[in-house]
């Protein structure tokens, strides 16, 4: 049956600056690819301090809000949207934990990294998230809507 792609679930997925320059791109892209999520935006861009914190407005209040603002703003960020069946929930599956230290073996941070400050890779929470920082990232002609039409060349 058809499933219109405009009706499926998406989240917002950053490679942050230490994944981007310990080269694992294409490995955070692999996982998520592999699970079977589609990519329909992605983009590398250095976001200014104020557009980071603009991003995680929710954790003005902690202690580490200036230096995590400061560190997403250091450097190339990967940022990308991904859709699919329970892609929000599930990507955080395939993330892991905040804190590497007590990430499952087998998520990106648990294979990948080891400090929180320092966690290689963001996910959305929840629906509303999600939508609100896909819509602080990227504008609506950024994102494709499509469906596969792989049965029509391969044999
Ligand atoms: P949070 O939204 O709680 O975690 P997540 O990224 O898993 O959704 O926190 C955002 C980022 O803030 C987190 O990825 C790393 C950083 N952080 C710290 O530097 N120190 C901390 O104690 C916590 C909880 C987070």
């Amino acid at each position: 049956q058809e499933v219109h792609a405009a009706e499926l679930e998406r989240t917002f997925i950053a490679v942050k600056p230490d994944g981007v320059q310990r080269g694992l791109i294409s490995e955070i892209i692999s996982r998520f690819e592999r699970k079977g999520y589609k990519l329909v935006g992605i983009k590398v861009v250095v976001p200014s301090k104020e557009f980071a914190g603009k991003h995680y407005h929710a954790l003005k209040e902690k202690p580490f809000f200036n230096g995590l603002s400061e560190f997403l703003s250091s450097g190339p960020v990967v940022a990308m949207v991904w859709e699919g069946e329970g892609v929000i929930t599930y990507g955080r599956k395939l993330i892991g934990a905040t804190d590497p230290q007590k990430s499952e073996p087998g998520t990106i941070r648990g294979d990948l990294a080891v400090v929180v400050g320092r966690n290689i890779i963001h996910g959305s929470d929840g629906p509303e998230t999600a939508k609100d920082e896909i819509n602080l990232w990227f504008k609506p002609e950024e994102l494709v809507s499509f469906t596969s039409n792989a049965e029509k060349w391969i044999y």
